[in-house]
């Protein structure tokens, strides 16, 4: 059970706004005696630079190194908030598992539109939220920001949140939460290239300053590594004849838009089914682009220490090759004595911190698939960290 009592971590206890004055003075002083203002240059994802709206944007408590503005007003040129940004799954599953309430710190680590972090907030949690995406983050921080006393948002790849973290003084969690993959709104806008029903660059990165695009990679890689690609991370059966045709057409002119390579993969790859033969290519593409397995596996690493104990991890995840590594990793954390062949007796495993909750994991209602097909592949796992012995 994450624990009912007020805890002690730096956060609750710190941030003068909570349950009281909420002003943007209230906050920063926070700040202030936190880290120290000179502090803050080093913090590229707080995206405090020289330029004043950007600092705006990515800077929820409203710290500035001069000029004023409304810090959690909406980026200019991000989703407004009436738009539908993104449909949180599995919410009760979600609350019922990880128990946020009152004396809860919780850290949402794909923030997203701020779907389950608003759900937390709604059960009186504070929540630290992080997203490698800045249109998330300015979106989701002004849709929360009747919530800004207990909540923060961070931009950054949650496979650093310990470094990120650690530099504002948070020390751990009694709730972590991932819910990883891409947002309904980065899957709708043409411009990140995430699907081939919008015409629009492949660029297919969550993070717009991430070192590759999908083009970058249909342009340089032979077709042996295109076909690796689309194999690992797409399962992709016409893999190799995929790979081949990509390389052919690019001798000829070069692909650089969703509709073009999905129209190369048609060609090979006749439509069989209700889903688009291009489907799993862009799947390994985006999979690949983002390292998004790499990320998970990072996170998996870290984040069970980061719980205080009876705190639950929890992960929701969208195709298999996510829900395996998530799956073994909750394993080997839930197991206590390793045996191997060759050793005369099993031996204690020194990263049995967890218990699982979820032996199986939860998938969402037949309702909940209806309102929202999207969810349909949705997982979730859950599990608690072991008290200290
Ligand atoms: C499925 S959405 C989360 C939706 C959110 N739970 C909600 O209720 O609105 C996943 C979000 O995680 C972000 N994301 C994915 N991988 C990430 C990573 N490695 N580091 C940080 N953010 C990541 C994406 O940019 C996206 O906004």
């Amino acid at each position: 059970m994450p624990s009912a009592t007020a805890h002690s971590h730096p956060f609750a206890s710190a941030v003068p706004s909570i349950g009281g004055a909420r002003g943007t003075n209230a906050r920063a002083g926070w700040m202030h005696r936190r880290v120290g203002l000179s502090q803050l240059s080093l913090w590229p994802w707080l995206g405090v630079s020289g330029d004043a709206d950007h600092e705006k944007r990515f800077n929820p408590f409203g710290i500035h190194r001069g000029g004023g503005g409304d810090p959690l007003e909406p980026a200019p040129d991000g989703p407004s908030e009436l738009v539908h940004y993104h449909e949180p799954v599995l919410c009760k599953e979600v609350l019922h598992y990880l128990q946020p309430g009152p004396a809860t710190f919780a850290l949402d680590a794909t923030l997203g539109g701020g779907g389950h972090s608003e759900l937390m907030l709604q059960k009186g949690a504070q929540v630290v939220a992080l997203d490698q995406d800045p249109v998330a983050i300015a979106y989701a921080t002004s849709r929360l920001r009747a919530h800004a006393g207990r909540f923060c948002a961070l931009r950054g790849n949650f496979r650093r949140f310990p470094e990120l973290l650690s530099e504002i003084g948070v020390e751990s969690f009694d709730v972590i939460l991932a819910d990883i993959g891409v947002s309904s709104w980065q899957l709708n806008d043409a411009s990140k290239g995430f699907s081939f029903m919008h015409d629009g660059p492949l660029d297919l990165r969550m993070n717009p300053d991430g070192p590759e695009t999908a083009a970058d990679l249909i342009r340089t890689l032979d077709a042996e590594d295109l076909e690796r690609i689309f194999i690992d991370y797409g399962e992709e059966p016409h893999a190799r004849r995929i790979a081949r045709a990509i390389v052919k057409e690019r001798a000829t002119k070069p692909i650089l838009t969703t509709l073009e390579l999905a129209r190369v993969v048609e060609t090979v790859s006749p439509r069989k089914s209700h889903r688009h033969p291009a489907t799993l290519v862009f799947q390994a593409l985006r999979i690949r682009v983002n390292d998004e397995l790499g990320a998970l596996e990072d996170f998996l690493k870290a984040a069970p220490l980061w719980l205080k104990p009876g705190g639950r991890l929890g992960i929701i995840s969208f195709h298999s090759l996510e829900d395996r590594i998530v799956k073994r990793a909750f394993q080997h954390y839930a197991t206590e004595f390793i045996d191997r062949p060759e050793w005369p007796q099993p031996k204690r495993n020194p990263d049995h911190l967890l218990r699982l909750l979820t032996r199986k994991p939860v998938e969402p209602t037949a309702e909940e698939i209806q309102a929202n097909p999207r969810s349909r592949s949705a997982r979730l796992r859950v599990a608690e960290r072991l008290s200290l012995p």
